[in-house]
């Protein structure tokens, strides 16, 4: 049997992919969250890799907290950039394949068109610093990797819609901004675009976001509107959020991206954002 180690095996990704290997036959998951593997340390990662002999690596691990990245840099860097390394040097050790994920936040965000894998990264903060360093250091030491990019994802554990669903019983009207863009991506959604992936030899790097695009404030009103929710939202300017939230982190105005590589080299498709959050809030 085939195996697996999914680190980060406890967040949002782990749990979907764990839900979708469920009941596979040739595939066994060794799961690992920070308390059986600390990404950051290489001793370890090496030692365990090197003991379990993967046949491929998925990466779920990540420090998430965009807002806390900015204060807590040394950490962000730690599980973001080193961790990744770590993963890659032991994945080329052992001949393992690489699943790294990454993010739109690589990008600044000031066009007005889908970033291709193909456009020039410049992150904004740190959380998005992190991550692409990571990208970098899996590109420098991992033989064969993927790196695939999503965004705004949603699935078991803490996550936007889970909180303006919080939000909506106690309050009649939430404020949600209106201007930055982007694409509510679900875990299940991603863990089968990884599942597609990680059996193939078509190495590289991927976007893989739901399809489709939207404002948080439109996503927040779709929400509300499937769950029955008679909340109202309010759709405001970043600047007025950020005069509410100061210690907010700087975020893309526009990071849709084009899951281009995924569209010129296979034939995997992601549902639509507006499908996917059906499926999800029906199930949850
Ligand atoms: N969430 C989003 O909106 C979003 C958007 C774009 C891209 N992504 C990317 O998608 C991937 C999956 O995100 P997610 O939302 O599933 O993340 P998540 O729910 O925050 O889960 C990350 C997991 O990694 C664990 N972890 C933290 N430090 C670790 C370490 N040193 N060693 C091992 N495990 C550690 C966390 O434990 P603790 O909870 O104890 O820290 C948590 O269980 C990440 O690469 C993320 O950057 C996420």
């Amino acid at each position: 049997m085939n195996k697996i180690i999914v680190t980060g095996c406890k967040g949002q990704l782990g749990i979907a992919i764990n839900k979708l290997y469920e009941g596979n036959r040739e595939i066994e998951l060794v799961n690992t969250d920070v308390e059986e593997l600390d990404i950051t340390d290489i001793g370890k990662v090496l030692a365990f890799v090197r003991e379990v002999k993967p046949y491929a690596i998925i990466n779920c691990a990540a420090h998430t907290n965009v807002n806390a990245c900015e204060k807590d840099v040394d950490n962000a860097y730690r599980i973001n950039a080193i961790g990744p390394r770590n993963l890659s040097i032991a994945a080329a050790e052992t001949g393992a394949k690489l699943m790294q994920v990454s993010t739109d936040y690589v990008f600044a965000g000031n066009g007005d068109r889908p970033y291709t894998e193909f456009d020039a990264t410049s992150p904004l903060g740190v959380y998005g610093g992190s991550k692409l360093a990571g990208e970098n250091f899996v590109r420098d030491f991992a033989k064969n990797y993927f790196i695939v990019r999503t965004a705004w994802l949603y699935g078991e554990g803490k996550n936007f819609v889970k909180t303006m669903l919080r939000l909506s019983e106690t309050h009649d009207k939430v404020r949600v901004v209106k201007d930055q863009m982007g694409t509510p991506t679900s875990a299940d959604e991603l863990a089968k675009a990884i599942a597609y992936l990680l059996p193939t030899d078509n190495y590289g790097i991927f976007h893989g976001t739901c399809e489709g695009d939207c404002s948080w404030a439109d996503f927040t009103k779709e929400i509300f509107r499937l769950a029955g929710r008679k909340t109202v939202v309010e759709a405001i300017t970043t600047q007025e959020y950020e005069k509410d939230n100061p210690a907010s982190a700087p975020r893309p105005a526009y990071s849709v991206l084009d899951n281009y590589m995924l569209r010129l080299t296979t034939d995997f498709k992601f549902a639509d954002w507006h499908d996917a959050i059906a499926a999800y809030l029906k199930n949850d």
